[in-house]
């Protein structure tokens, strides 16, 4: 694969719910990291070769016995550290201040809060001396640990900031990863061209350019099999291993029946005229006989990911000499699929959902790095269109997870059209390009409704429509009430077997945007 021998920083996750934004935010300033648990070892991280270390924050408590901390080894590392909120309060415990629990003298904080900031300490180099931070913290230092001064406060929280510029140590009790907080990317971005002595060097271009490079060198004389769906993802790897192995690579689209209404035969025509080689397996019936009486999410996802890897499996012992499987995999697909310390949220079927043994040499994962914005940027420097790279996300499990429950033929059809209808209506009133990501899925819930002079009992449409920048947090949005209604009614009176529809208002958290 790619040497990805630019700088590197690291980030520990310490169970905190901005660890991923944290990664973000250091790429936008074109300087590349990784998310870690907090627990690998001295050599993972030497391994690693960070120039500088992320301590994330947490919801534990640095007094608590069972309470997370890192490897003791990378204190001596001689490699600028900056601790964020728990991550601050770690560094403060660990070089003999004190962390306890905020009570009246010194307040818990949570939100927007005005803090005045010492300038002198290179982290606020150039930002005004008060502005907004974000803060979400039950625990406070109450003694700053020797040779540590403070540069930042706010009216309950007198050490907002502890830093030792000799050891080029550095904890911030606010979050600047997040938005809230006014000159966060400022801060984060002292940190790692000032502190850490990063030069940026992290571009699409290169990342390109190098990636090529490393998958000429694997696949070698070798073909590769790539399970292209037609969404950004994939369509973004195809390009790439095209322009890498170009005949070498087989593109194969499995249409499973889930998709959205048209869209097998809109994915055939655009890919079946480009210069690459593209199979189409029809496994519609498979796939329905599978999910037959399945009615839990990660259960019908383990059981897609699974389908998915035997046809392509089966394509590739019929093409033969396949070695290689390639997957559009990105970041957050492996970070929400669970990754050391955190929580499975799901299954995304190109990464957990994936069977324990797959019969190709190996899986290649081309953006399994790379965050959504950054494969849409690598999408325009590869030459894909703009309607093609700026699509919305649709899951690998496809319809499977927008009907609530078991899978059906009749089920399917129906979130297909109430699906349409809203696609339909959004392209209409101009309002589809100003969200993310919107569709219909269809509950397991059926209600009591009345239609011309007779009873009905027929199932609810929920309508799902976000905006967001990273899809890993998202806000519901406010879509204007006359088109919801024009929406409702056309489903209602357009979509056999539906008699209702919802509006969903749940943001992610606590939502996801997926209904399973
Ligand atoms: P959730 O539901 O986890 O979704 O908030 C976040 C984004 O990921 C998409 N999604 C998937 N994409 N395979 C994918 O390729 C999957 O299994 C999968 N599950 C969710 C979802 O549409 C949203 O954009």
């Amino acid at each position: 694969m790619a040497e990805h021998d630019h700088q590197k920083i690291l980030i520990l996750d310490f169970g905190g719910q901005y660890s991923q934004l944290i990664a973000r935010r250091v790429r936008e300033c074109h300087v590349y990291s990784e998310v870690k648990p907090f627990s690998i070892s001295e050599e993972e991280i030497k391994a690693f070769q960070p120039s500088g270390i992320i301590f994330s924050g947490g919801p534990g408590s640095v007094y608590n016995e069972n309470s997370p901390h890192p490897a003791e080894e990378i204190y001596k590392l001689g490699i600028p550290i900056l601790g964020i909120c728990y991550g601050c309060q770690l560094l403060a415990q660990r070089f003999g201040g004190e962390v306890v629990p905020a009570k009246e003298s010194i307040a818990r904080e949570y939100g927007k809060t005005l803090t005045w900031f010492d300038n002198h300490c290179e982290l606020f180099s150039g930002i005004p001396k008060e502005c907004v931070t974000w803060m979400s913290h039950g625990d406070v230092i109450s003694i700053v640990p020797q040779g540590f001064a403070s540069a930042a406060s706010s009216a309950a929280c007198p050490t907002a900031c502890i830093y030792d510029e000799r050891r080029r140590l550095y904890g911030v009790q606010f979050h600047p990863e997040v938005t809230h907080t006014e000159y966060g990317m400022d801060i984060l971005r002292n940190f790692l061209l000032k502190i850490c002595c990063c030069t940026g060097d992290w571009t699409m271009a290169e990342f390109r350019q190098k990636t090529v490079k490393g998958l000429r060198e694997k696949i070698g004389d070798g073909k590769v099999l790539l399970a292209l769906s037609g969404g950004v993802d994939s369509s973004v790897a195809a390009a790439l291993l095209s322009e890498a192995v170009g005949d070498a690579l087989i593109c194969v689209f499995v249409d499973h029946g889930l998709l959205r209404k048209n869209e097998a035969e809109e994915i055939e025509e655009a890919f079946s005229h480009k210069e690459l080689t593209f199979l189409k397996v029809d496994a519609r019936r498979r796939f329905l006989t599978r999910l037959a009486r399945i009615n839990t999410p990660e259960r019908k996802r383990k059981i897609i990911g699974t389908e998915f890897i035997r046809i392509f499996e089966e394509k590739a012992k019929q093409i033969g000499k396949v070695d290689f499987l390639a997957q559009g995999t990105i970041y957050p697909d492996v970070i929400e699929s669970g990754q050391g310390n955190s929580a499975v949220i799901k299954s995304h079927h190109n990464v957990g959902g994936l069977p324990s043994v797959v019969d190709f040499r190996e899986i290649i994962e081309p953006l399994r790095i790379l965050f959504k914005d950054e494969v849409r940027e690598l999408g325009i420097e590869l030459g894909l269109p703009e309607t093609l790279v700026n699509r919305q996300p649709f899951p690998g499990p496809g319809l499977a997870i927008r009907i609530i429950g078991e899978v059906s033929q009749k089920k399917l059809k129906m979130v297909q059209e109430a699906d349409a209808i809203f696609r339909e209506e959004m392209d209409r009133a101009g309002c589809s390009n100003a969200v993310n990501q919107y569709f219909a899925a269809l509950t397991n819930m059926r209600s009591v409704g009345v239609m011309g002079d007779g009873r009905t009992y027929e199932y609810a449409i929920v309508l799902r429509c976000v905006n967001t920048e990273d899809f890993m947090t998202a806000e519901w949005t406010r879509l204007p009430y006359d088109l919801l209604e024009r929406v409702s009614s056309r489903i209602v009176n357009e979509v056999e077997g539906v008699n209702r529809v919802l509006y969903d208002i749940t943001s992610k958290p606590p939502g996801t945007v997926e209904f399973e």
